[in-house]
């Protein structure tokens, strides 16, 4: 559990693309009882579709390309002491922090993943599902460990697969329920 002093605790998410998870945690940290808030953006591509909501939401953003992940490790740092973050929320954020950076955030960077982790680490989730002939999906926020999608889980939410399902169907689908589970799942650990 994060404990945090009185105010609300300042979370930065991190981004590489459409950011509808972005979205739905900055709605919910705008509710009356909610105990964060979003202080900063973090993505690696320019033109994430996530930092058009940041702007028109005036919630500060940095790009940051990882190329050299090292070094822009070292610059992200600075800025999450600067602004005193207190967690980090993967939201599609595709680049893989290294052992260094998440030892430095030790049990305070937490992710979405489209499967009913442990089933399907990494990319291609749905249709990996779809193939298999699974019945059920799902969606899984988890901690952030050096070990790709392996982290405890917090909190997962199952759905049907159904016949006529597509890898983009059921991506809907299961994209609708991260957007539930994610914010929940933070305020669970901010409880
Ligand atoms: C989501 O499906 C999430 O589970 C995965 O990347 C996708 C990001 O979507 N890690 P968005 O950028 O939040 O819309």
């Amino acid at each position: 559990m994060i404990k945090s002093s009185g105010n609300k605790t300042k979370v930065a998410v991190f981004i590489s693309g459409r950011g509808t998870n972005l979205k739905s945690l900055y709605y919910f940290s705008k509710k009356k009882n909610s105990k964060f808030q979003i202080c900063i953006v973090i993505s690696n591509k320019k033109y994430a579709k996530g930092l058009f909501f940041a702007k028109k939401n005036k919630i500060k953003s940095k790009i940051f390309t990882f190329k050299n992940r090292l070094k822009d490790e070292l610059k992200v740092l600075k800025t999450l002491k600067r602004k005193n973050i207190k967690i980090i929320c993967l939201a599609g954020f595709m680049k893989i922090l290294s052992k260094e950076f998440i030892k430095k955030f030790r049990g305070k960077i937490i992710n979405i993943h489209p499967s009913l982790l442990p089933k399907y680490k990494g990319l291609n989730t749905h249709i990996r599902a779809i193939q298999n002939n699974d019945e059920y999906s799902g969606c899984t926020v988890h901690y952030v460990t050096p070990k790709l999608d392996s982290g405890k889980i917090i909190l997962q939410k199952k759905i049907k697969i159904f016949k006529n399902d597509s890898a983009k169907s059921l991506q809907k689908r299961i994209l609708n329920q991260e957007h539930k589970i994610y914010p929940k799942a933070l305020k669970m650990i901010l409880n």
